[in-house]
């Protein structure tokens, strides 16, 4: 491991609640960092983390963390608040490592970045879904073409949450959830099928309320292309009993897919070439021996390295805009009825700003409230 920096890296938690644990542990698994403090706007959940990980320092607000003389902050908030408290862990000389979605907006991610650039300091947004033996072994493929050209993709996040999960205030509303499932779930798909396929073009997009009570989308449709030439169909669903997360890239020589639900082994992988494709082929493809599969405890450990050996990010944790640029895409295609060029992205000021968007509503009930049975299908 790089270790150019004697002393342990310093880390602190804003946010205790469910995502935090991950954070911890991949704290507590990687040997040059330890884990300085905490803090949560709920001390009760402050105090309960802190009994979970030996008595760690309880803070009683982010800036008497940050005082604590932190490194690295992990923000494990609701979205809503990321921006400001990563502005102000980079005012404080602190690295970020922040969960996803990085903001309501990319306006607000614009914000986190250029407070980061202004600061010296970097910015991770954890995508642990990149992370893993096997994603990396089919993106290095890919990228030297051992695949030939990839042409055609699907990337579906097939979730099931029920009425109550919409429920909880600050879900289901654009103002503090920011978006629905595309925002909150399918993000993790799309991250990493762009991860996998690089930069993508044009996406156009439809949002859809077939099942929930909710301010926003419970299910959206997408087709994306990409820079190399790939057509994508993407559907993010946060109505289906049978949960999936899955991607399929078909290329010249092969078929390639992954199918899990919050995270994937090699076991999830499967790599089918095209007919003929011969076994001098084949054999470069077959999956590494050493796996480790994909979590926050490789990611934190990729950007720790780099941070500690004052290297860039690494691969797993570049490019913290293009999944939230996509995804900003589809609502703002969804909007307007015509597909985004991502050229023309920031053009849309509206959506720079905030998601949302109409909603189609095709729940029975909303569709006798609208006398347009007709539409319904
Ligand atoms: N990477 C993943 O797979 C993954 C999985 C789950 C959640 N997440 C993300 O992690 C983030 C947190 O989600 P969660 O499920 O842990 O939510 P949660 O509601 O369980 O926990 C959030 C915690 O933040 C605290 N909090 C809220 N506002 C605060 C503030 N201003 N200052 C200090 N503390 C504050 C709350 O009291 C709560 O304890 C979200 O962005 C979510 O999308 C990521």
């Amino acid at each position: 491991m790089p270790d150019s920096s004697p002393t342990p890296l310093r880390a602190g938690i804003v946010g205790t609640g469910a995502i935090s644990d991950s954070h911890a542990r991949a704290i507590a698994a990687y040997d040059g960092a330890e884990l300085v403090g905490v803090t949560d706007h709920d001390p009760t959940r402050a105090a309960a983390f802190a009994e979970r990980w030996g008595g760690v320092a309880t803070a009683p607000d982010l800036d008497a963390l940050l005082a604590l003389g932190v490194d690295v902050l992990h923000i494990c908030t609701p979205p809503s608040v990321h921006a400001d408290q990563a502005v102000a862990a980079f005012a404080a000389g602190a690295h970020v490592i922040c969960e996803k979605p990085a903001a309501l907006s990319l306006a607000e991610l614009d914000r986190m970045t250029d407070a980061a650039a202004a600061a010296d300091r970097r910015l991770a947004i954890v995508f642990q879904q990149r992370t893993g033996t096997a994603a990396a072994h089919v993106r290095g493929l890919l990228q030297a073409g051992a695949f030939g050209r990839p042409l055609v993709a699907t990337c579906q996040t097939l979730w099931y949450r029920p009425q109550e999960y919409f429920d909880v205030p600050w879900r289901g509303n654009w103002a503090t959830e920011g978006g629905g499932p595309t925002l909150g779930h399918g993000i993790h798909q799309l991250d990493l099928l762009a991860h996998l396929l690089g930069d993508w073009a044009m996406a156009s997009g439809q949002l859809w309320r077939l099942g929930r009570e909710t301010a926003t989308e419970d299910v959206s449709t997408a087709v994306l292309t990409f820079r190399n030439g790939v057509v994508a169909s993407v559907v993010t669903s946060a109505l289906s009993p049978r949960e999936t997360s899955s991607i399929r890239i078909d290329t010249e020589l092969a078929t390639i897919t992954v199918d899990h639900l919050y995270g994937h082994a090699h076991e999830n992988w499967r790599i089918t070439p095209a007919p003929g494709v011969p076994a001098e082929t084949t054999d470069a493809w077959r999956l590494p021996e050493h796996e480790e599969g994909s979590g926050h405890e490789p990611l934190v450990r990729e950007v720790y390295d780099a941070l500690r050996a004052g290297r860039p990010l690494p691969a797993v944790a570049d490019h913290p805009a293009r999944s939230l640029e996509i995804v900003t895409a589809i609502y703002a295609s969804a909007a307007s009825g015509s597909p985004v060029a991502a050229e023309a992205l920031r053009d849309d000021v509206a959506h720079l700003r905030s998601l949302e968007s109409p909603v189609t509503d095709l729940r029975p009930a909303a569709g006798a409230a609208r006398g347009d049975d007709a539409e319904r299908v």
